[in-house]
């Protein structure tokens, strides 16, 4: 290979790739838009935000992004939006269902409301399940695609958020292995992220703290010091799970959580290094 293009291959890891983001008006996914442009990607954002949608298309340009007003919890706007990205780019290679809510922060479940409950799981779940399935419709005629959902630490650890949002994580990370399962046949990689809490609109807004007061408890609660999660860690890790670098990655579950989700509270050791 040449030295530019092995620069190229380097620097625009997505050339020539059409990648839909759902939530893409905001936190994660738009700092994932962003990047997936930078490195060459044509972007369609899919959110309910359409002010906040349109000002990231400005931001990023309207040559390589737009903005598709979709709600994830209603199948025929999320048909639509996809049939409308392939009829204008020819193809879907990357799909990031990464749109979600926490719902209430209730982790008493006997106070938990049912329509809390029925939320979270419609967006959650229903929306990542439609985004999966129409996603799949037609990158199976193309036999190639990558399909990525966002998670939580949530999907796999217990006991630091609702009943609702927990269950909703665990359910996106069922879904991934099941369609990863399916869709291999058809060349289709299927992963999902789980980052560990970070500072976003709706994790300020959920455990109501400023942006940096959420950074600063999130830091001392967690494992990895002297560094803090920002969006671009997880944008960074769905850019490698998007990429041909990942292309026998499939059914993964890609924790960005400095190793949060793997430590057992009651290990002594950990707590007292020097004894
Ligand atoms: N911030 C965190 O601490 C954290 C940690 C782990 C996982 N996550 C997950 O990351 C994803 C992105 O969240 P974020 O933290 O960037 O929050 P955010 O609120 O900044 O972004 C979420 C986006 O999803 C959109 N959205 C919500 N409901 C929608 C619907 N029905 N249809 C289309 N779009 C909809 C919102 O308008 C918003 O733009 C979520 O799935 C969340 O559960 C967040």
């Amino acid at each position: 290979m040449a030295t530019t293009s092995v620069l190229t291959a380097i620097t625009r890891r997505l050339e020539g790739k059409v990648a839909m983001i759902t939530g893409g008006a905001s936190g994660i996914g738009e700092c994932t838009a962003k990047l997936f442009a930078n490195h060459g990607a044509k972007v369609i954002i899919a959110d309910v935000q359409d002010q906040l949608g349109y000002s990231v298309v400005d931001a990023i340009g309207s040559s390589n992004s737009s903005y598709v007003h979709c709600d994830i919890t209603d199948e025929s706007q999320i048909k639509n939006a996809i049939d409308q990205t392939v009829s204008t780019h020819g193809k879907l290679d990357i799909m990031l269902n990464n749109a979600g809510i926490s719902g209430e922060n209730n982790p008493h479940i006997i106070n938990s409301t049912k329509a809390n409950f029925e939320r979270v799981l419609s967006v959650n779940v229903t929306g990542v399940f439609l985004g999966i399935k129409h996603a799949a419709r037609v990158m199976i005629p193309a036999r190639s695609g990558s399909i990525i959902s966002t998670a939580s630490i949530n999907s796999q650890v217990g006991g630091i958020a609702s009943h609702a949002y927990c269950s909703s994580k665990h359910a996106v990370l069922g879904l991934t292995r099941n369609a990863a399962v399916e869709l291999g046949q058809f060349g289709i990689r299927v992963n999902c992220l789980s980052p560990y809490a970070l500072a976003t609109p709706m994790a300020t807004k959920f455990f109501r703290h400023g942006d940096e007061e959420l950074e600063n408890l999130t830091h001392s609660l967690g494992v990895l010091k002297d560094v803090k999660l920002k969006a671009e860690d997880v944008a960074n890790a769905a850019l490698y799970l998007a990429s041909d670098e990942a292309k026998y990655v499939s059914g993964h579950n890609l924790f960005i959580d400095g190793a949060f989700s793997i430590v057992n509270g009651s290990s002594a050791m950990l707590q007292n290094p020097d004894s």
